[in-house]
């Protein structure tokens, strides 16, 4: 079985990649704050920043790096610009650097925030678009691609945007409309910001059939529709069976948002669809597993690996 390090496994898409590839792969999964427990794979706890790179690859010897670890709160990043770029751009170059030396495939997460999302052009950004990123966090994500390929250019950058069930229940957009709907609140959805966004778990698909493809470069990994926020607010309640009423279209001018946001995110796919030879999910279909997965418990799997307290 082949063994697979995930970087991040107590974030949004570290833990959920770690449950879909535990039944696949021997997961190793490096957490650092966050304590969870019960969890069905190996974990090692550790600050990536002052943990060897090397050591630790030779410490779990495994197959693949799927490095999803980042300061990915984008205010946050703007109050700590240094701490963003060391956890963002520097050590993914290092870990890549490592990992080409051991000849470990490496997998490295990335945004479709490195854009301006000012002009997309007809049929979306691609990936030999120029990047403009406009905030912190957006720049730093972008010189950890850079970092990443300079050093190691058999390396894999998916540029991604995903939602999904965390473990505080509120880390994705999907839990704000969720959390709210359920609860009968209205919410406001941006009617003027575009993405392409995928369900963790079809982001998972794709990612280890591009790893059993030995892809490397930079890749667009998202749905094969785009929609406002606005509109998959609505999606939302329509398919958990909530008023979808309760969603006010606003714009995100209006939105009260301390860091500048992208506001039209539409990706082009055409790259990742030839390479892989077959359609991508469209938004509703990631929408049907994410509700399918919902049902099946996932949301309590998930939240119960937290640790209660009294
Ligand atoms: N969320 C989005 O909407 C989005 C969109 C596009 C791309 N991305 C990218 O997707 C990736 C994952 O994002 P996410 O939303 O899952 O993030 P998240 O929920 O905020 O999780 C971040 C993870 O990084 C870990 N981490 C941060 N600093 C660390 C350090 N010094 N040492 C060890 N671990 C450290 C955290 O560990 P502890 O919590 O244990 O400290 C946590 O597991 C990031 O690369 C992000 O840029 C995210």
């Amino acid at each position: 079985m082949k063994r697979i390090l995930v970087t991040g496994a107590s974030g949004l898409l570290g833990l959920n990649f770690c449950c879909f590839f535990h039944r696949k792969y021997d997961v190793f999964g490096i957490v650092n704050t966050t304590e969870l427990v019960g969890l069905p794979f190996k974990t090692i706890r550790c600050d990536l920043i002052t943990k060897s790179a090397g050591d630790l690859l030779d410490e779990v010897k495994p197959d693949v790096v799927l490095h999803c670890a980042a300061m990915a709160n984008i205010d946050q990043c703007e109050r700590n610009p240094k701490e963003a770029e060391a956890i963002n751009a520097v050590y993914p170059g290092l870990l890549a650097a490592q990992a080409a030396k051991r000849d470990i495939k490496f997998v490295h997460i990335s945004t479709d925030a490195v854009f301006d999302g000012e002009d997309c052009g007809e049929n979306g950004y691609r990936e030999e678009d120029t990047p403009n990123p406009i905030s912190c966090y957006a720049e730093t994500k972008l010189n950890g691609e850079k970092c990443v390929l300079d050093s190691n250019p058999d390396a894999l950058v998916a540029r991604v945007n995903f939602y999904g069930w965390s473990t505080g229940g509120k880390r994705s957009l999907v839990e704000f409309f969720y959390n709210n709907l359920s609860a009968g609140n209205p919410v406001n959805g941006f009617s003027d910001v575009f993405f392409n966004t995928l369900y963790v778990h079809h982001l998972a698909d794709i990612l280890d059939e591009l790893i059993g493809l030995n892809a490397s470069g930079i890749y667009h990994v998202f749905s094969a529709d785009h929609h406002s926020k606005y509109d998959f607010g609505v999606s939302v309640a329509k398919k958990f069976g909530f008023d979808p009423n309760l969603v006010r279209a606003v714009s995100w001018k209006d939105g009260g948002l301390t860091a500048k946001r992208s506001p039209n995110l539409i990706m082009n796919t055409d790259k990742l669809q030839k390479f892989l030879g077959h359609d991508l999910p469209v938004q509703q279909e990631s929408l049907d597993y994410f509700y399918q997965d919902t049902e099946s418990g996932l949301r309590d799997k998930i939240q119960g690996f937290v640790i209660q307290t009294k």
